[in-house]
């Protein structure tokens, strides 16, 4: 049976595992790789008090993640195809891994989160 997300580790796990699936998917991989041209090893530490802040209360992060996403959506295609595909894979992700009321959470609030920046980028 699968277990719940509730530890730091559990988080650390779904974090990596996402973005490994973003890094090969065709629809929105290249927009971390070639537009961002990210830094990993300085976005999955930021992904992890994320992700700990909004699911087990760490808060940890005090960023706006809004902002950068409106700036990249000024550079690359930022559409409901691109958060649909995102939303796609982390529900995927979390199902794959965790089951429970914080995994329950994790997709609601991602899908809140991912609705609101979309309608960000649409109006601003
Ligand atoms: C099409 C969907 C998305 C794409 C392509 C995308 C891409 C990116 C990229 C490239 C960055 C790095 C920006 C930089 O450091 O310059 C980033 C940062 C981030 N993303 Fe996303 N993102 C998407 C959706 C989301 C959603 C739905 C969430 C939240 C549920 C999210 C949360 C974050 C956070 C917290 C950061 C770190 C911002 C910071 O503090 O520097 N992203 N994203």
């Amino acid at each position: 049976m699968k277990k719940d997300i509730e530890s730091k580790e559990d988080i650390v796990l779904l974090v990596n595992t996402f973005y490994d699936s973003v890094k090969e998917n065709k629809t929105i991989g290249y927009i971390f790789s070639d537009v961002a041209k990210i830094n990993w090893e300085t976005h999955l530490p930021k992904m992890y008090s994320f992700w700990a802040s909004v699911l087990l209360a760490e808060q940890s992060y005090t960023a706006n993640p809004m902002i950068k996403h409106i700036a990249l959506s000024k550079i690359t295609p930022m559409t409901e195809t691109e958060f649909n595909e995102w939303l796609l894979l982390f529900t995927k992700t979390v199902d794959d891994l965790f089951a429970g009321q914080i995994a329950s959470d994790a997709k609601f609030k991602a899908g809140n989160i991912a609705r609101l920046m979309l309608h960000k980028i649409q109006t601003v």
